[in-house]
C-alpha cells in the first residue's frame, strides 16, 4: 500500500509517505515562530499550518516520485494535542481523501510515537516495554501487540517533556527546553546537585515531576544571589540527571515485574542522548530499542507507518470523524 501521512497535532507540520512498511519520504517543518513566546502559541500554530500544508504535502508526493492518484490511502493525527491546529490537518486530509476517493484513518498520535520503534527495527517483536516520553505525557506501556496496551503507570502531575520545558524557562535556555538543557548540561557535573528524584522510592509505575521544578526555582533564587562555585552547565547537568534517573530506573523495574526481552522509547524526551545512555548502560541481556532523532519528536512517517498498518487490516475512519484533542490509547 502507498500510504500519505499528516501531523499537525502541535507546532510540526509534517507529511510522509509510506510503502509497504518502509518510509520513502519525510518532511518535517518545525514552526521557529513561537520561540520569541518561550512556548507555542495555538492560534499562530494553526495559522502556520494552513499555510503550510499544500506545500508540504506537495513536496513529499514529488520526492517519493509517486503520483496523487496511486496513494491508497491517507493517514492523518486525529489526537491528542491542540484542537485548532488538529483540525487544519483533518480538514485538509479529508479534501484530499475526498478528491481522490480513498480511504481516510485518524491516529492516535501517541500509539503512533510507540510504533515510530518498528521503523527503527522492524523486527521489533511484542510483548514489550515502552517509555512514552513527550511534551505532554508520561507513561509506562506494556504492549502486547498491536491495539492490546496496558498501561501501567504515569505521570501525576508534569510530563517529562514538560518538565525540561519549564526547567530550560527557569535557566533561561530558550524553547523547546529538552534540547537546550541537553546542549547545556555537556561538560556539567550531574551529581553538582542534588535534585529530587520523585516518586522513585514508591513501588507504583507513577511519575512526578513537579517537585523537581519547584526545587530548581528555589536553588536559581539563591543561586543568583552571587557567591557560588556551580556553573549553569552543573545545575542543567544536574536537573537533567534528575529526570533520566527516575524514568531509567521506572523503566527497568517493569521490565523485570514483566519480565519482557525488549524495551522501547518514544516521544521527544526519546531524543536525549545522556536518557539513552543511561538505559542502555542498565538494560543487561535485554534490548533496548529507540528510533532515529528525528523519529523521536513529531513527525509524520510515524503517522503514515501506523495508518499504513491499520488500513491493511481493514480499519478505516469515516470521513465525519472529528478531532479529539484529549485523545488516550486505551488500556486494558
Ligand atoms: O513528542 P514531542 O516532539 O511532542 C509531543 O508530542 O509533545 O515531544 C516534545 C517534547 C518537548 O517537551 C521537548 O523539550 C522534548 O520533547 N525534547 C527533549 C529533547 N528533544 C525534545 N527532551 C530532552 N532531550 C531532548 N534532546
Ligand atoms: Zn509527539
Amino acid at each position: 500500500m502507498i500510504v500519505l501521512g499528516i501531523e499537525t497535532s502541535c507546532d510540526e507540520t509534517a507529511a510522509a509517505i509510506c510503502h509497504d512498511g518502509k518510509i520513502v519520504t519525510g518532511i518535517v517543518s518545525s514552526q521557529q515562530i513561537h520561540k520569541e513566546f518561550g512556548g507555542v502559541v495555538p492560534e499562530i500554530a494553526s495559522r502556520e499550518h494552513e499555510y503550510l500544508l499544500n506545500t508540504i504535502v506537495d513536496d513529499a508526493i514529488q520526492k517519493s516520485g509517486y503520483k496523487l492518484e496511486e496513494l491508497d490511502g491517507i493517514a492523518v493525527t486525529q489526537g491528542p494535542g491542540l484542537a485548532g491546529t488538529l483540525l487544519t490537518g483533518v480538514c485538509f486530509a479529508k479534501g484530499l481523501a475526498q478528491g481522490l476517493s480513498i480511504p481516510i484513518i485518524g491516529v492516535n498520535h501517541l500509539e503512533a510515537h510507540i510504533f515510530a520503534n518498528f521503523l527503527a527495527d522492524p523486527n521489533l517483536q511484542y510483548p514489550f516495554i515502552c517509555l512514552l516520553v513527550s511534551g505532554g505525557h508520561t507513561q509506562l506501556w506494556y504492549v502486547y501487540n498491536i491495539g492490546k496496551y496496558k498501561l501501567l503507570g504515569e505521570t501525576l502531575d508534569d510530563a517529562a517533556g514538560e518538565a525540561f520545558d519549564k526547567g530550560a524557562r527557569i535557566l533561561k535556555l530558550g524553547y523547546p527546553g529538552g534540547p537546550a538543557i541537553e546542549k547545556e548540561s555537556q561538560g556539567g557535573n550531574p551529581q553538582a546537585v542534588e535534585f529530587p528524584r520523585g516518586l522513585l522510592k514508591d513501588d507504583s509505575f507513577n511519575f512526578s515531576f513537579s517537585g523537581l521544578k519547584t526545587s530548581l526555582l528555589y536553588f536559581m533564587d539563591k543561586f543568583t544571589d552571587g557567591n557560588s562555585k556551580l556553573t549553569v552547565q552543573d545545575i542543567a547537568a544536574s536537573y537533567q540527571a534528575a529526570i533520566i534517573d527516575v524514568l531509567s530506573l521506572k523503566l527497568m523495574r517493569a521490565a523485570d515485574k514483566y519480565d519482557v526481552d525488549t524495551c522501547v522509547i518514544a516521544g521527544g524526551v526519546a531524543a536525549n542522548k545522556n536518557l539513552r545512555k543511561t538505559i542502555r548502560s542498565m538494560i543487561g541481556n535485554r534490548k533496548i530499542i529507540y528510533p532515529e532523532l528525528e523519529l523521536c519528536t513529531d513527525n509524520a512517517a510515524m503517522i503514515a507507518y501506523l495508518g499504513e498498518l491499520k488500513l491493511e487490516n481493514r480499519v478505516h475512519s469515516k470521513i465525519e470523524f472529528g478531532i479529539k484533542p484529549n485523545l488516550k490509547i486505551a488500556t486494558f
